[in-house]
């Protein structure tokens, strides 16, 4: 008779092949189309790994709609500029695997980049006007290398339905505008954004930061929330942006503020003013909504970049 650790470890051994971890485009496509022919729904989730418990949430949701759900593991070279941060990014496959596995997510997809983007790649999508605002004017080409990647993945998985996180608002809202403008047969779900208990937005990038760094990174949504109240009580963007502009410097000496704006959520051009509709005067406690505005920071603190956002 066989002893129980080794009935535990073949039970281990079990759970652990529950999730497919795939390399290949040839091999994910295979698998996809068997559970297609099926009738099966599938739902995506692209990521660049470092996985935290932003990325979870959006696992979750993919899980609670759909039959499969396909995460996708891949630092994307185009979408980093020369000089930002694609060698150091950080690459945690096995634990990124373990938390996918402990969510019983299907397929795990990680490829190389040769999969990606085979010998003598060359076609690229360049979204339009809202790619050049914001972090499209101070990270040329960073949309172009989103927009492209996006659409490799969705045509290797072919998902029903994909998720992104409101965190990277101008992200979505460029991945919505691709969706409609390339007839993408998928329906894009933002999720809300998942904070620590101080406010800082959950970012692969924030384990750059120094202690005394991580302190003042929390000014960025100390920020977001005082111009979300302004705007609330009435006050103009104007007059909203300059008292967050203060607030954020007595809090963070020590941290560049990049930009504060006040902007339409999907064409990202700046509001110069901010009417509070019936039902405004209390914001929405998921942030899932589309609102009528958005407020849109970014700093730099030491070497990191951060970015954050509130609807309203
Ligand atoms: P990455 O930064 O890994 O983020 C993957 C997804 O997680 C994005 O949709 C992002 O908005 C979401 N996310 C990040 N932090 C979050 C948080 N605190 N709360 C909720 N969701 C959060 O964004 C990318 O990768 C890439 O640009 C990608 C879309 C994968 C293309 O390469």
């Amino acid at each position: 008779m066989r002893g129980s650790r080794e009935r535990e470890s073949e039970h281990f051994c079990f759970l652990q092949l529950d999730m497919r971890t795939i390399h290949t485009t040839a091999e994910l496509r295979a698998a996809l189309t068997l559970l297609r022919e099926q009738g099966k729904r599938i739902g995506f989730v692209p990521t660049m790994g470092a996985l935290h418990e932003g990325h979870r949430s959006l696992v979750r949701l993919s899980k609670q709609d759909s039959d499969v759900t396909v995460v996708s593991i891949f630092v994307n070279p185009t979408q980093f500029g020369p000089t930002e941060d694609f060698e150091r990014y950080p690459r945690t496959l096995e634990s990124d695997a373990s938390l996918l596995i402990e969510e019983e997510v299907e397929f795990l997809f990680a490829p190389t980049v040769d999969q990606i983007y085979p010998n003598g790649h060359s076609t690229h999508v360049h979204p339009g006007a809202i790619a050049t605002l914001y972090e499209g004017a101070r990270r040329p080409g960073h949309f172009d290398g989103v927009a492209t990647v996006v659409s490799i993945l969705f045509n290797i998985v072919q998902p029903q339905i994909a998720y992104f996180g409101q965190k990277d608002a101008q992200q979505l809202a460029v991945i919505r505008r691709l969706v409609a403008d390339l007839a993408f047969p998928i329906e894009i779900v933002a999720a809300p954004t998942i904070r620590e208990p101080d406010g800082l937005a959950l970012s692969s990038r924030n384990r750059y930061l120094t202690p005394a760094e991580r302190k003042e990174a929390a000014a960025l949504s100390k920020t977001l929330f005082l111009v979300r109240d302004l705007l609330l009580d009435r006050h103009s963007p104007a007059h909203a942006k300059v008292a967050g502009m203060d607030e954020f410097q007595r809090f963070a000496p020590h941290a560049i503020l990049d930009y504060l704006d006040v902007v339409h959520p999907e064409t990202f051009q700046p509001k110069a003013s901010f009417e509070v509709s019936e039902g405004l005067e209390e914001p929405s406690p998921t942030g899932r909504g589309q609102g009528e505005g958005l407020i849109i920071i970014a700093a730099n603190l030491g070497s990191t970049r951060l970015i954050d956002n509130l609807v309203i």
